[in-house]
């Protein structure tokens, strides 16, 4: 295939970095991938001898921030290992991607693979590690077997394993396959599960860049972080902060889902307009209906209304003074006419399936407010319900090992604050406000089979 017209790689194109080029059945090949320039940030830093710590300090002055949730600056968190004190550090590049809402790391597993291993091997090279893992989650077929694939390439073409590219930087890569938990997309969970223990999270400190794998120092990285490495180390921090904003800088790939004419997966510049996003980009909302709110960043953040979104632009700041977080770039749209009630279930049911039960607050909490949650949309409900929900949700903040617990606890809230005469019509007339109001699909309606749901006496 002719790369003429494709661009090359490690420049934006319309403020996009990785969805600007077309993806073909052979796309994700070594060779098309080199076609596009590929490697060409492994083997600038390899070829020219810069060292590792001044990549670690391109990126940090490029300000990247992780895209796995927190958005943690990248720079700092490689910063605080030391490359050559002489002991193991690893690098895990955390593809677990289980937060309801999100899939934007299945599209760069599936058509990037190779800029994928690039950002690992660079991030390796950086830290001083021999040695890095991809966890992903075992759930993914095509984007393990893209990603593996990728791997094997990598080592037939000397670009992994002993001394790449004659520079005396030896890097071996093993992708893992988890078990399709939660829990263990959380860092320590990962490695305590990488370490073939149960998958449970860790108090820190220590911190996992102190003692993380195997008891040393580890990096664990997002898919699309590590992603935006080799752009950063070809042209410089500089050139990346030409795209975003000056305190989130680059794109962020949102996939988004629920009631919009086209969901999907997108990658946007920071400083986007959310209503833009959503209102040309994606269609706007199914039949003609109005947009009653947003998760913006998968269900463990917190819901926005239609209301707040309003002038919102995509960034981290912007997020936070609406109200909420751009978390993990899940975004799910919420039109009129959606019960609130049967989507807190829905997501409380998740909490409860996933919550690993260590600490009590979450292991008890998450299954009390899921009962509560049954018997309102049962018909059910008490009076009390709404302030126990609230309880409960308060119980578990900050008094959790991980932040599984705050989150489940924030996302119930939230609903409640913004829709709280939605649970009290509930207990009070035993059916939702909507049963029976609208000729649409409410994607919730079927989400608890009771005789309520159909709408009866609506
Ligand atoms: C319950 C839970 C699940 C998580 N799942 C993921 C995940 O699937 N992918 C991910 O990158 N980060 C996930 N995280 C965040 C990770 O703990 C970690 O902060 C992230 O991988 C760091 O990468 P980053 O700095 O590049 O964002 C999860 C956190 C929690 C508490
Ligand atoms: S908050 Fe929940 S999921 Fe996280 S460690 Fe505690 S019990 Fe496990």
């Amino acid at each position: 295939m002719s790369t003429a017209l494709i661009p090359p790689l490690y420049v934006p194109q319309d403020g996009r970095y990785f969805m600007n080029f077309p993806v073909t059945p052979t796309s994700h090949t070594l060779a098309e991938f080199r076609g596009r320039g590929g490697y060409g940030a492994l083997t600038k830093v390899l070829t020219t001898g810069i060292a590792p710590a001044d990549v670690t300090k391109e990126v940090s002055a490029s300000g990247l921030l992780g895209h796995g949730g927190a958005a943690f600056p990248a720079g700092r968190k490689w910063g605080v290992i030391k490359a050559n004190d002489g002991e193991p550090h690893y690098v895990c590049m955390n593809a677990d991607e289980g937060e309801p809402g999100t899939f934007k790391d299945r599209w760069l597993l599936e058509c990037l693979p190779h800029l994928l291993v690039e950002g690992l091997a660079l991030a390796s090279y950086a830290v001083g590690g021999r040695h890095a893992f991809i966890y992903i989650r075992g759930e993914f077929d095509l984007p393990w077997r893209r990603i593996a694939g990728a791997v094997e390439e990598a080592y037939a073409a000397g670009l992994l394993g002993e001394s790449i590219l004659g520079s005396g930087f030896s890097l071996d890569v093993v992708v893992y396959r988890g078990a399709g938990s939660y829990v263990c997309g959380e860092a320590s969970a990962m490695l305590a599960s990488l370490e073939g223990k149960k998958g449970w999270p860790r108090n820190r400190p220590p911190r996992l860049t102190v003692k993380g794998l195997y008891q040393k120092p580890t990096v664990v990285n997002n898919v699309e972080t590590l992603a935006n490495v080799p752009a950063i180390v070809m042209h410089g921090a500089e050139a990346f902060r030409q795209v975003g904003t000056p305190k989130s800088p680059g794109s962020q790939m949102i996939s988004i889902s629920g009631h919009v004419n086209r969901p999907g997966v997108y990658e946007l510049p920071y400083g986007y307009s959310w209503e833009q996003f959503i209102f040309d980009d994606c269609g706007g909302i199914q039949g003609g209906r109005a947009l009653k709110c947003i998760i913006p960043g998968g269900v463990s953040t917190k819901l926005l209304t239609a209301d707040a979104i309003k002038g919102v632009t995509l960034d981290h700041n912007a997020a936070l003074k609406a109200g909420s977080q751009l978390g993990s770039g899940g975004m799910i749209a919420i039109a009129e006419g959606t019960c609130m009630v049967r989507a807190a279930r829905v997501i409380q049911r998740f909490y409860h399936h996933e919550s690993c039960g260590q600490c009590t607050p979450c292991r008890e909490g998450m299954g009390w407010m899921e009962r509560i949650l049954d018997r309102i949309v049962r018909g059910e409900g008490r009076a009390e319900d709404i302030d126990r929900l609230y309880h409960i949700s308060n119980a578990n903040d900050g008094t959790t090992i991980c932040s599984l617990g705050d989150s489940a606890g924030y996302a119930c809230s939230a609903i409640l604050d913004h829709y709280r005469e939605e649970f009290e019509y509930f207990i009070t007339h035993k059916r939702s406000m909507f049963d029976g109001r609208l000729a649409v699909v409410d994607p919730f309606a079927g989400a608890v089979p009771t005789p309520l749901a159909a709408g009866v006496g609506a």
